[in-house]
């Protein structure tokens, strides 16, 4: 992975220096809260509902064991003993006392990580496919290119004070696993057909209040011609981006009014400036980066299906099954790439304690080279496991909780903070999480059901992903009380759809029984190996509305 350089290091520790003297002049009362503000956003640190919220940033999900221990120090002596992570590959602290979050900063940049630009009108983290140069349907893998995205976009002077926060998504594969669809710039990568490698650029896609899915506007971007086109993007957002309202203020907004069409146009003029100038990226540089992420020492002497890996999958069900849901196969023989459950019934989707995270530190380096990724689906990867190590990984992970065999499944929930602890919210989340995973807790009736994306936010921020579940739950306020509106029909990846709303919302008593029968209309009309979402598509939101609601919907 990225190692930090001298600049890296120096860039990080000088911030934590200025802002530990900005939080002693805060403490001190030498600056107001209104000058504060700015100034924690601008380190990841939010006030929420019960106490500050600091947002680290893990660089398009990637993290070693070094800093994955170095999380758990801190979730250990700084917080409460746990962590979440989030749907943007994120993680955050939710009890962090102010006095101490220039020391955990301090901390974070002994191993080369930090808060900046996790919040704020800023360029946000660069997210990317969690399976990044493991996947056998790999293009290119993703990586070098994000981080070289995150080099230009930190401190990126023209583009600290956009009209609103700005999310990139990166993906290198032919299954789109980034949500590029639904950012405010998703990359994906193509090949011409000289073998030339480049991007499509999809502009304007966005959660939130006004969901929209992105649109291409353009089909191949020679990879050398990254950042110009990336600047020529910011700068026409930058300018004409509306600052007026914060609710129009992102860029999927002014693609629409300015139609994708009229946007491309814009920003091919701004480009016409830039390109082929000094921010153009040397073969040099893509040959430099590659290097941090060149393949591990595989052992390339292993085949698939070792005898002893098929022997244990034959005599323990338990295992194969996981082995079936949780792992995945690998682009080399004998490997296998291992995704750890973080949705085990009850427990608040994507939160880890500081012991659990210890221990995922001590299977990475046993088992996959001292590295993992978060995913933004809330789960951990493991990329490089020998398919003779599973079964010890499997006994271990299924002591500490991170071996449901549900990944894909209904109980593999995606989940914001909701009520619990996000102050905008509606409605809380987590405990609707916990009661459908209650009421599904049989996991062969999951298994049965098969493939379903159930994401819930707690408000119509949707940091939670509820338009592209195939179900969505959202929570909304009725009259000071917490309800749930039900959608269907949204997903992810490269046919990303919204979901529609199948109308009034319920009460949080009532969501596990509304699951339930959207579920049975499902299990009814599904046709053979037809997925959740194939049936939904093929037979629309009428069925589902009639059995919820009962003729009266009518
Ligand atoms: C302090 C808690 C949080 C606050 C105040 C917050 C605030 C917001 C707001 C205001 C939006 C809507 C942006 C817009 O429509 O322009 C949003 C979107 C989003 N947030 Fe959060 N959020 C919080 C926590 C989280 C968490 C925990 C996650 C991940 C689990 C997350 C991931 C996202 C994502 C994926 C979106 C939608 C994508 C987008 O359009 O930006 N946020 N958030
Ligand atoms: S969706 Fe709403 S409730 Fe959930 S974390 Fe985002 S802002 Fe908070």
């Amino acid at each position: 992975m990225y190692r930090y350089d001298e600049v890296d290091f120096r860039l990080v520790n000088e911030r934590v220096a200025q802002f530990r003297d900005q939080t002693r002049r805060y403490l001190a009362g030498e600056l107001t809260e209104d000058e504060f503000r700015p100034l924690r956003l601008m380190n990841g640190l939010y006030v929420q509902r019960h106490a500050p919220m600091l947002r680290v940033a893990v660089p398009y999900g990637m993290l070693s064991s070094r800093q994955l221990r170095k999380l758990a120090h801190i979730a250990r002596t700084y917080d409460r003993g746990y962590a979440h992570f989030t749907t943007r590959q994120n993680l955050q602290f939710n009890w962090p006392a102010l006095e101490t979050v220039p020391d955990i900063l301090a901390e974070l940049a002994e191993v080369e990580m930090h808060a900046i630009q996790t919040s704020g009108n800023c360029i946000r983290n660069t997210t990317s496919d969690h399976f990044a140069g493991v996947a056998g349907d790999e293009l290119i893998d993703p990586r070098p290119y994000c981080e070289i995205i995150r080099q230009w976009s930190t401190f990126h002077p023209e583009f600290t004070f956009l009209p609103r926060k700005f999310k990139i998504a990166v993906s290198g594969a032919r299954e789109d696993r980034a949500a590029t669809l639904v950012h405010d710039i998703g990359l994906h990568a193509v090949r011409a057909a000289d073998g030339e490698i480049g991007f499509r650029v999809i502009v304007g896609g966005g959660l939130g209040r006004t969901p929209i899915i992105g649109s291409v506007i353009r089909d191949f971007l020679p990879a050398r011609h990254l950042l110009t086109y990336l600047d020529a993007i910011l700068r026409v957002y930058n300018r004409f981006g509306r600052r007026d309202n914060k609710y129009k203020a992102r860029i999927k907004i002014l693609v629409k009014a300015m139609t994708a069409a009229g946007f491309a146009a814009k920003v091919e003029e701004e480009w016409s400036h830039l390109k082929d100038g000094p921010a153009t990226v040397p073969a040099a540089e893509f040959e430099h980066m590659a290097k941090f992420f060149t393949a591990p020492a595989y052992d390339t002497s292993l085949s698939r299906n070792d005898p002893a890996y098929t022997a244990q999958l034959a005599a323990e069900p338990a295992f194969a099954r996981w082995v079936a849901r949780n792992t995945r196969e690998h682009k080399v023989a004998g490997y296998r790439i291992v995704t750890l459950s973080l949705k085990a019934t009850g427990v608040p989707p994507g939160d880890a304690t500081a012991d659990q995270l210890d221990a995922v530190a001590d299977w990475a380096d046993a088992y996959s080279f001292g590295e993992l990724r978060a995913s933004h689906e809330q789960n951990l990867i493991l990329a490089d496991v020998r398919e003779t190590d599973l079964f010890a990984l499997w006994e271990k992970a299924r002591a500490a909780g991170f071996a449901t065999p549900n990944i894909g499944l209904l109980s593999d929930i995606i989940c914001c903070p909701g009520g619990d602890f996000c102050s905008l919210a509606n409605a809380k989340s987590i405990p609707i999480a916990a009661a459908v995973q209650k009421r599904f807790d049989d996991l062969d009736y999951q298994h049965d059901i098969g493939e379903l994306d159930l994401n819930m936010s707690g408000c119509m921020n949707a940091c939670g992903h509820h338009h592209i579940g195939h179900i969505g739950i959202l929570g909304v306020d009725k009259q000071g009380s917490e309800w749930y509106q039900v959608s269907i029909g949204g997903s992810q990846g490269e046919h990303a759809s919204l979901g529609k709303v199948i109308g009034p919302s319920f009460a949080q008593d009532a969501m596990p029984d509304v699951i339930e029968k959207i579920i049975s209309v499902y299990l009814a009309q599904r046709h053979a190996d037809e997925r959740f979402i194939d049936t939904a598509r093929r037979i629309g939101i009428d069925p589902f509305k009639e059995k919820v609601y009962g003729q009266a919907a009518h």
